[in-house]
This record gives C-alpha cells, structure tokens and sequence, in this order.
C-alpha cells in the first residue's frame, strides 16, 4: 500500500515538503497544494512552490485545480515545461470561493465539464494523471455521474475522500460510499480521511488488502509527522526522539523563512502554522505557551526542549 502526503494549502510547501521528507520520510509522495490561475496567470507563489530546484530529492506530484478544460490547458502549458511527468487534478476542494467559479468539488455537478478536461488527459498520454476527488458537491451522489467518465479515461489512481463538499473536513467520512466507490472503479484507488495513528493505517490495510491502492495523509502527518515512518518501520518514536525530529524540523524551517520573509513579526506569523495541528502530539499546556508567545524572542524560549506532556 503507497503511503502519500496529501496537499494542503499553507501547510505543506516546498520547504516543508522538503525538511519532511530529509527529517521523517517514509512518503511515496508529496502532493503540492492546488496550483491555480489568477487573472488568466498561474500564480507566481504557486509557480515557485513546484519548481524543480526547490524540491530537490522529493517526489512531488504537482496538483492543478481548473474549472474547465481551457484553464487546464493553460496550468499545463506552464507546468509541463518543468519536467513533470505525473499531474493530479483537483476535484474535491470544498471552499466555496472555489466551488461557486465551477472548480474542486464544483465540477462534480458539471459532468460534461469532467469530460472535456478527460478529453486533455487522453491527448496527453506521456502524462500520467491521477484525480483527487470526494462523493459529491451537496450530494453524496454526484461522483456516480463522475466515475464513468473517469474509468473511460487512462488515468493513474483516483483518491477519494468520503465527504461532501458541505462536510468540508468535518463529520463522518462515509465509508459505505466509499466502499461503492472502490467496487465501481476500474482505476486504483487511493483512500483519503481521518487517518490519524498507525492503528487506523493498519485497519484500511486489512479491511481493503491489495484492493488499495494506498492511502493518502493529510492533518495526521501535521499532527505527527513521524507517523508513515514509524507504519512502515513498525517502530515508535519515543516522546523525546519525536520532539528533538520536530524541533530540528522547525529550527530549519525558521532558518528559511528567515531567508525569504522579511520582517520578524511576519516570520513570527508564518513560523506558528507549523505548530497549528500539532497540539494532540505536544500537549495542550506546551502548545498554548507556542501560541501565545507574543514576540520571536519569547516565542523561541517556548520551545526549549520540554519534554511532550504525553
Ligand atoms: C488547510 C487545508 C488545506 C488544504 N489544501 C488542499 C489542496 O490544496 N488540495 C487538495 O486536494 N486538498 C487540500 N486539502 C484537503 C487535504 O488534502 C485532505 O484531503 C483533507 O485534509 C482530508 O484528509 P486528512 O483527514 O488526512 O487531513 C486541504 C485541507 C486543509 C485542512
């Protein structure tokens, strides 16, 4: 079963994909956060998160997010160039300012939108596509008008998330849907949701076996990024090893950002999303300190290597 790390927008960029995959490991694959057009351009801060150099040693999957088949044409006139040779399509972002415009899990309602895009992936067949997708936009569904569409295209994998759009992250993944899903595609198939320990990875193991392709990984690796590592060693980190790995994480990612953000309060600002889903793994105490901290300078003595609270 492939282990990847799913894309989320803030969180895991190339830097962070990068110190993830040198400090923890044990990833197939890092998905970048959906690259998009603004005002007819694939956005400059997009462009550079998947630049080749900037990713060195790490096996990234570029994701587009498009609302039909021109602005997939275009994603892919500035991204193929790069040198990628798999690209996954985005169509399950629940956030409305993306839905309302027809992208994400807005094209689950536009199955004849799905096709034309289809129609590109079939033109392009040194490219290898995959999809990551939900059950539906209101509808749980939706993906049943979707899926022919798919499994009449070449693509690599689908990964499908059990949600609907309304759901957002939140709510019950529906694993009966999802279990129709796998029964109903004639691609592999990647399951994606709430995966938080190595005991939820070891029980989709053996519900689903070889039917699964892989699993992809999203808030659990922000909350313990250890944790594809530690499944496929079959090891625990101890407390102290796995908070000395997230600090070094952390004091690099510091180190970059103070290259390439200017200002400390913005440093500041940036630095804290690092601890954002962290607080399961450090403790509720040592987590409110992080936040709180109100200036680098007292921000940093938080961090002194006090041991996880559990
Ligand atoms: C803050 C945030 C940003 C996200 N950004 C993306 C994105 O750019 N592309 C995407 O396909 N999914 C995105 N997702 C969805 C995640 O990839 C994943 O599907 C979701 O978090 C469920 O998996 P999990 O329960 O393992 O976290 C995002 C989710 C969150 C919470």
């Amino acid at each position: 079963m492939k282990c990847f790390f799913a894309p989320l927008q803030g969180y895991t960029e190339d830097a962070y994909r990068r110190l993830h995959n040198d400090i923890f490991g044990g990833i197939d694959a890092y998905y970048s956060p959906f690259v998009r057009l603004e005002h007819g351009k694939v956005r400059s801060k997009d462009m550079r998160d998947i630049r080749p150099e900037f990713n060195e040693g790490v096996n990234l999957i570029p994701q587009i997010i498009a609302r039909d088949a021109e602005e997939m044409h275009t994603l892919l006139d500035v991204i193929l160039p790069l040198g990628y040779k798999s690209i996954d399509i985005n169509m399950g972002c629940p956030f409305p300012l993306q839905t309302k415009h027809g992208r994400g899990a807005g094209l689950l309602e536009c199955p004849e939108k799905v096709e034309q895009m289809m129609e590109i992936v079939k033109k392009n067949a040194d490219i290898s596509f995959s999809v990551k997708m939900r059950l539906g936009l209101n509808n749980e569904e939706d993906w049943k008008n979707i899926l022919p569409i798919l499994n009449d295209t070449p693509l690599h994998h689908i990964t499908i998330h059990p949600r609907i759009a309304s759901q957002q992250y939140k709510g019950t993944v529906n694993m009966d849907a999802f279990d129709a899903f796998l029964e109903a595609s004639k691609h592999p198939v990647v399951y994606n949701g709430d995966i938080q320990t190595t005991d939820d990875i070891a029980s989709l193991e053996k519900r689903y076996g070889d039917r699964l392709y892989g699993i992809m990984i999203g808030r659990g690796l922000l909350a313990r990024p250890s944790l594809v590592w530690e499944y496929v060693n079959n090891t625990k980190l101890s407390d102290n090893e796995l908070f000395e790995k997230i600090l070094l994480m952390h004091d690099k990612l510091h180190e970059h950002y103070t290259r390439i953000i200017p200002g400390e309060a913005q440093q500041l600002s940036k630095l804290r999303t690092f601890w954002d889903y962290l607080e399961p793994t450090i403790g509720r105490k040592h987590w409110k300190k992080i936040m709180k901290a109100g200036n680098m300078k007292n921000y940093l003595m938080t961090l002194s290597p006090v041991p996880l609270s559990h």
